[in-house]
C-alpha cells in the first residue's frame, strides 16, 4: 500500500441519497476512502463496493456505517426503555433483528451500543443510553454487541458494533450536550469506563470517541483513554473511529491551532478513522513526510481498520444479496418489538388496583393526549430508517381490543406535547367527564430527547400538566401513560393519576404493547434503569451515591415549609438534603410494580466470611403473594463499608428474572467472589480490600432484605 492508499483507509465520508456522485466515484477508484456512512440503498451500496473492489488498485472493500441504535425498519423501544426490561436475551434479540434489517441494505457497521453512563436526565442522549448503572449497562451493552455481531462477523446478518462514546460523555456539565466533562480519574475508572471494558471483553469491533473534552483533553485526542486504557491496560484491538467531525473540532475546542495539528493530535493519540471531516486526508501524508508522525503509526491505524474488514469477510464478498434476508418489519420482527415494548414498560403507580382495566365493567373509555395516536412520535429518537407506517398506536390498539364491548372516544387535549394553548382542553375535559376511565397519554415528542436535545426543566412540557389536572378534576379515574426519552420530574403529576405506566418511546409496536398491558393481556415487569428525580433541581440524583460524612435520614430531614419562623441557624438541616425537595428520588433505580405482589424472605449467606479465593452464595426466597402470575427482576446490591476511597452506599452486582405463578415461592441464589468486590483505589489500580460488606436482595435499589459478610485476606502469610 502506498502512504496515500493507507491514509485513504482512514477516511469515512458521508454518502446518502441512493446514488454515487462522481466525486465519490473518483475517490473510491483512487483509494481515498475506507468507509462511507448513511447510504442504505442496497443497490447503491453494492455499486460503491463494486467500485472499491473492482475499480481501485488494491480492491479493498468499504465499511458501510449507519446509526442502527434501537432498530432499523422495525423500531424497538429506545435503549433506555430496553434497559428497563433488565433482559439481556431480549436486548440481544432486538439487536440481532436490527442487524439483519440493516445488513440487508448493505450496512456492515452500526454506531451502537451507546454505553455512556449518565446521571443527568436533562441530557437528551440519556435516551440512547442503558441507564445510570455501570453493571447493568455493561451486561446489556454486551448483549447488544452479541446481537449485532453474532458469533461470526462474516456471517450474513452480522454487522460490526461500535461502543460509544469513549469516554465520559454522559457527564456533560448541566446536562447540556457537547459540554465539557470533568471526571476525577477514580470516578472515571469506577463508573464511566466499566461498560466499555465489558464491551471490549464482549469483542466489540470498534469504539467511537466522544465530542466532549475530558478534564481539558478532548476524547478524540486523549492519549490516556486511547493508548493507556484501551491499548495498554485492556489490550483491545478494536478500531477507533471519531465522532462526526470531532477531529476537526479539536481546533474549535481550542485544543489545537488548526486541522493539521488536529490530525497530529488525533493520530498520535490513537484515533484510527476520521468520520466526516478531512484532517487526516489533508494533512497526515505531509506529517509523515516531515517526520512528525511515523509511517508505522499510520500502519497501526490502517491495521485496525482492515482487521474489521477481514472479520466482516468483506474481502471474500462485499456484495449484499437483499433477497437472502427476511423482509424488514415481518411478523416475527414486529412480534419481537412487541415483546420488547411490553418488557420495557414500568408500572410506577397503581392505586387500588386501578390497573389492569376490566373491559367488561367499562362502558365509555376516553383516550386523551397528544401521544395516544401518533405513529411517528412513539418511535423515539434515532430512527433514521424507522417506518411509522408499521406503527401500532395506543388508540388503534385499544379500539381493536375493545371492539364493540365499550365505546372508545379520543381527544388530543393539546395539539403537541409542547403547545401551550388550552384551546382543546375543554373538549378533553368534557369527554373525561362522561367516561368511566381516562387513558391519558402524555410526555415528550421524540425531538425533545436524543442528541443535542437537552432540557433544563424536565417536567411535562407545554400545557400537559394543566390538561392532566383538568381531566383529573372531573373525578373520572385517570390512567396516565407516559412516553418520553428520559425520566421526567413528575412530582406534580403523581397526585392526579390513579395509575402511571412509563413506556419511554416504545417503538413500532408500542401501542399494542401498552394496550395489552393496560387491559391485563400481559403484565408489567419493567424496572427503572435510571433514577427519577422529584424535581429537576435534585439532579444529579442516583442510587449508587456516596454516604457523605453527614448523610440525610428521614429523621434529620425537615421541609422548608415546616421550619419555625426565626429558627436558629443550626437548629435544622445539618445533614445532606435540599430544604425544598429532601434527599430521596420520586422513584428509585430498579423500581417497578406489577399486577401482583412479591415478598422476599429468608435471606441467607452461605458463609459469614469470604476469603480472597473463596465464593459466597447469597440467597433468598421470592414469593408471589398477589392475585396474578408475576415476572420479577430480583436484584443483588453490595456495600463496601470501608474503602481506600469512599464507596457507594449500594452497587448492583447481579440480577435475575423469575416468573412466579400465584402463590409460588422460588429460592433465588447469587454467587459472589472477591473479584466482584474490586474497585479502583487512590492509586488508580483495581484492588480488593478485606473488610465488612452489606448485601441486599430485593426488587429495587431500596431492597427488602440485608445481610452482612466479611472479606478476609487469607493470602497474606
Ligand atoms: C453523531 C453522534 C454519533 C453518531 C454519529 C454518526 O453526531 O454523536 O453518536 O453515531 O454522529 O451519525
Amino acid at each position: 500500500m502506498t502512504l496515500d492508499e493507507k491514509i485513504g483507509q482512514l477516511a469515512q465520508v458521508n454518502a446518502a441519497g441512493g446514488h454515487v456522485p462522481d466525486h465519490l466515484r473518483d475517490a473510491i477508484r483512487e483509494g481515498r476512502i475506507g468507509s462511507v456512512l448513511n447510504e442504505v440503498h442496497v443497490d447503491t451500496v453494492n455499486e460503491i463496493q463494486r467500485l472499491a473492489v473492482h475499480e481501485s488498485r488494491l480492491g479493498i472493500p468499504l465499511l458501510i456505517g449507519r446509526d442502527v441504535i434501537h432498530g432499523f425498519t422495525t423500531v424497538f423501544p429506545i435503549p433506555l426503555g430496553q434497559a428497563a426490561s433488565w433482559n439481556p436475551t431480549l436486548v440481544e434479540e432486538g439487536a440481532r433483528i436490527a442487524a439483519q434489517e440493516a445488513a440487508a441494505c448493505g450496512v456492515n457497521l452500526t454506531f451502537a451500543p451507546m454505553i455512556d453512563i449518565s446521571r443527568d436526565p436533562r441530557w437528551g442522549r440519556v435516551a440512547e443510553s442503558l441507564g445510570e448503572d455501570p453493571y447493568l449497562t455493561g451486561v446489556l451493552g454486551a448483549a447488544m454487541i452479541r446481537g449485532f455481531q453474532g458469533d461470526d462477523l462474516a456471517r450474513d446478518g452480522s454487522i460490526a458494533a461500535c461502543a460509544k462514546h469513549f469516554a465520559g460523555y454522559g457527564a456533560s456539565e448541566s446536562g447540556r450536550d457537547y459540554n465539557t466533562t470533568n471526571i476525577p480519574e477514580n470516578e472515571l475508572r469506577n463508573v464511566y469506563l466499566p461498560p466499555f471494558k465489558a464491551a471490549v471483553d464482549a469483542g466489540v469491533a470498534s469504539l467511537m470517541t466522544s465530542f466532549s473534552d475530558l478534564d481539558g483533553v478532548p476524547a478524540s485526542a486523549n492519549t490516556f483513554l486511547l493508548k493507556q486504557v484501551l491499548r495498554d491496560e485492556w489490550h483491545a484491538d478494536a478500531m477507533v473511529i471519531s465522532d462526526w467531525e470531532s477531529i476537526k473540532q479539536l481546533a474549535v475546542h481550542g485544543f489545537t491551532e488548526n486541522d493539521r495539528e488536529s490530525a497530529y493530535q488525533a493520530a498520535t493519540a490513537g484515533v484510527d478513522m476520521e468520520m466526516a471531516s478531512t484532517a487526516y486526508a489533508d494533512h497526515l501524508a505531509s506529517l509523515v513526510r516531515e517526520g512528525r508522525i511515523s509511517e508505522p503509526t499510520v500502519d497501526a491505524m490502517v491495521r485496525n481498520v482492515l482487521r474489521v474488514k477481514f472479520r466482516l469477510g468483506l474481502f471474500d464478498n462485499a456484495q449484499t444479496d437483499a433477497a437472502a434476508y427476511a423482509p424488514a418489519a415481518n411478523a416475527d420482527h414486529l412480534h419481537a418489538a412487541y415483546n420488547a415494548a411490553v418488557a420495557s414498560a414500568v408500572l410506577l403507580k397503581n392505586d387500588d388496583w386501578a390497573l389492569p382495566l376490566h373491559v367488561e365493567s367499562l362502558d365509555r373509555i376516553a383516550v386523551i393526549g397528544p401521544l395516544a395516536d401518533d405513529p411517528y412520535e412513539q418511535l423515539g429518537t434515532w430512527i433514521f430508517d424507522g417506518d411509522a407506517a408499521h406503527s401500532r398506536t395506543i388508540l388503534q390498539s385499544i379500539r381493536e381490543f375493545v371492539g364493540e364491548r365499550a365505546t372508545v372516544e379520543f381527544a388530543r387535549g393539546v395539539q403537541t406535547t409542547r403547545s401551550r394553548s388550552h384551546e382543546h382542553v375543554a373538549e378533553a375535559v368534557a369527554l373525561a367527564a362522561r367516561s368511566d376511565v381516562v387513558i391519558l397519554v402524555l410526555g415528550e415528542e421524540a425531538i425533545l430527547s436524543g442528541e443535542a436535545h437537552c432540557r433544563a426543566d424536565i417536567t411535562l412540557p407545554g400545557a400537559q400538566q394543566g390538561l392532566l389536572e383538568a381531566v383529573s378534576a372531573t373525578g373520572t379515574k385517570v390512567v396516565l401513560v407516559l412516553m418520553a426519552g428520559r425520566p421526567l420530574a413528575l412530582e406534580l403529576a403523581v397526585p392526579h393519576a390513579s395509575a402511571m405506566l412509563y413506556a419511554w418511546h416504545p417503538g413500532t409496536m408500542g401501542g399494542q404493547a401498552i394496550s395489552d398491558l393496560l387491559f391485563g393481556v400481559v403484565s408489567p415487569s419493567g424496572k427503572l434503569p435510571v433514577t427519577f428525580p422529584r424535581v429537576t433541581g435534585q439532579i444529579p440524583i442516583y442510587y449508587a451515591h456516596k454516604h457523605t460524612g453527614k448523610p440525610a435520614t428521614a429523621e434529620s430531614f425537615i421541609h422548608m415549609e415546616d421550619i419555625e419562623p426565626r429558627a436558629h441557624q443550626v437548629s435544622v438541616g445539618n445533614t445532606s438534603f435540599h430544604l425544598d425537595a429532601g434527599f430521596t428520588p420520586l422513584f428509585p433505580f430498579g423500581f417497578g410494580l406489577s399486577y401482583s405482589h412479591v415478598e422476599y424472605e429468608h435471606m441467607q449467606c452461605s458463609t459469614a466470611v469470604l476469603t480472597m479465593t473463596g465464593r459466597i452464595t447469597i440467597s433468598a426466597d421470592v414469593v408471589n403473594v398477589g392475585p396474578r402470575p408475576v415476572e420479577e427482576v430480583v436484584q443483588l446490591y453490595v456495600r463496601d463499608l470501608v474503602g481506600d476511597v469512599t464507596r457507594p452506599v449500594k452497587e448492583l452486582k447481579a440480577f435475575t428474572r423469575v416468573q412466579l405463578a400465584r402463590g409460588e415461592r422460588r429460592h433465588v441464589a447469587f454467587t459472589l467472589t472477591a473479584r466482584d468486590l474490586a474497585f479502583y483505589g487512590r492509586a488508580q489500580r483495581l484492588i480488593v480490600e478485606p473488610g465488612r460488606f452489606h448485601v441486599w436482595i430485593g426488587g429495587s435499589s431500596n431492597p427488602e432484605l440485608r445481610a452482612e459478610f466479611t472479606l478476609v485476606d487469607d493470602t497474606a502469610r
